[in-house]
């Protein structure tokens, strides 16, 4: 860091400043082969400041009351503020987005096998983040007050009366009543504004910080020590950082032909109209990033507890990658049979992601319970993959 005098002076002798910055910045080593999808963590986190600061825009204008909710994001804010229509879709979009940025994020480490030791915490509370994201995601939902928020709402909040003894009594302590109404929108609008935000940036902070304590993961999952990075490796400031600005222009220049151009795959037309607990829309799904997971749940169409159950495992099971995958190769890259896998395993995420906008009935209903099932088998394919690579790896094949 340039020398420093006067107020840097004054504050580095107080706060340390430059010892901060030297530890997660200026000699902190990245590894030479890592490719261009190690950029979706900043990604990631320039995308949720994105939101809060679109947040805090639509927050001056947005009523927390289920008689005026409707209009004032569908008057006020789309057509009376000036450019609310902008923040609106950019918030719109962003939360979108922010989901494909995660689902790349979080495939890129389960490919690279970033989730292995010594990089369980990186892992854990970056599946803290997804939750926490889906939260907030889901709330916020609820907050236009249109026909699909609040179908989803209902839909979604009814799933929780299936746990035992205390499941009738949950759904209605979370809802505020026996069905969604006023108190549900002012309890899910205080938590998606105040709670959900500033736990994502404690556990943004903490993932940051742990990933500098580990160090990077590689394209070959070859471990590194901190010397071998210092020697060969490339600092995070200013070398990769200038990588990351370049990236997120790119990705700003997607971002905003998006929310100018073609923002309608982020509002569902159906919302346009508002709530009305009288009348169910013909097709409730949520949103795009949530219907894979939805997909399981209706995939067990013949019991509806097995596909609560699955539902949840489907969220949480990745949750458990350090522990399901003990093989002691690393990187996808040399994992031949992880490999197949794994891209089975992504295609069948994204059939899941069409099948769950589709009805339910038939032909569908049947590959919904195909494609649920081979969702489960890439996890609990992990152990035995690891079994045959130990072995290969005990006599002398495979690459660690
Ligand atoms: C708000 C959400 C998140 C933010 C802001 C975030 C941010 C970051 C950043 C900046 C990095 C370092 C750069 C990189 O390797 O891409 C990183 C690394 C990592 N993140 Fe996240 N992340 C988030 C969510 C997640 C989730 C949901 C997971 C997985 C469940 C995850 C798992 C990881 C792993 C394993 C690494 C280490 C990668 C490696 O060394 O190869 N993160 N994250």
């Amino acid at each position: 860091m340039a020398k420093k005098g006067g107020l840097m002076k004054w504050l580095d002798e107080r706060l340390a400043i430059s010892e901060l910055w030297r530890v997660m910045m200026s000699e902190y080593y990245l590894p030479k082969n890592i490719n261009f999808l190690w950029s979706f963590g900043v990604l990631t986190m320039l995308v949720f400041v994105i939101l809060v600061v679109t947040g805090i825009i639509l927050l001056m204008y947005y009523k927390p009351d289920s008689k005026l909710a409707f209009d004032s994001v569908n008057k006020t804010i789309m057509m009376d503020v000036s450019y609310g229509w902008v923040f609106r879709h950019t918030h719109a979009v962003g939360a979108s987005i922010m989901f494909l940025v995660l689902f790349i994020h979080m495939a890129r480490g389960i490919y690279y096998g970033s989730y292995k030791a010594p990089r369980e915490v990186v892992w854990v509370t970056g599946f803290i983040l997804f939750v926490l994201m889906s939260a907030t995601a889901f709330t916020g939902y609820l907050l236009p007050w249109g026909q699909m928020s609040y179908w989803a709402a209902q839909t979604i909040t009814t799933l929780f009366e299936k746990i035992p003894f205390i499941g009738p009594d949950l759904v209605i302590w979370i809802r505020g009543n026996y069905i969604v109404e006023d108190a549900t929108l002012t309890r899910f609008f205080a938590l998606h504004v105040t709670l959900l935000p500033a736990l994502i940036l404690v556990f943004t902070v903490i993932h940051m910080y742990a990933v500098r304590i580990v160090g990077s993961n590689n394209e070959d999952g070859i471990p590194m020590t901190k010397e071998e990075k210092k020697k060969n490796g490339i600092p995070f400031w200013p070398v990769f950082m200038s990588k990351e600005f370049f990236v997120m222009s790119v990705f700003l220049l997607f971002f905003f032909y998006l929310v100018f151009f073609n923002y309608g795959f982020a509002m569902d037309p159906i919302n346009f109209q508002p709530a009305n607990y009288l009348q169910t829309p013909p097709h409730i799904y949520p949103e795009w990033y949530f219907l894979a997971f939805y997909e399981v749940l209706r995939g067990f169409f013949f019991s509806e507890t097995l596909g609560l159950i699955a539902f949840v495992a489907s969220m949480f099971l990745p949750l458990f990658l350090p522990w399901l995958d003990r093989s002691p190769i690393v990187s996808g890259k040399h994992r031949p049979l992880f490999r197949i896998m794994f891209w089975i395993f992504i295609i069948d995420f994204v059939f899941l992601t069409i099948l769950g906008k589709l009805p339910p009935t038939g032909l569908f209903a049947w590959l919904g319970f195909i494609g649920a099932i081979v969702y489960f088998i890439f996890f609990f394919s992990l152990p035995i993959i690891s079994f045959i690579e130990k072995k290969q790896v005990a006599s002398g094949g495979g690459q660690q």
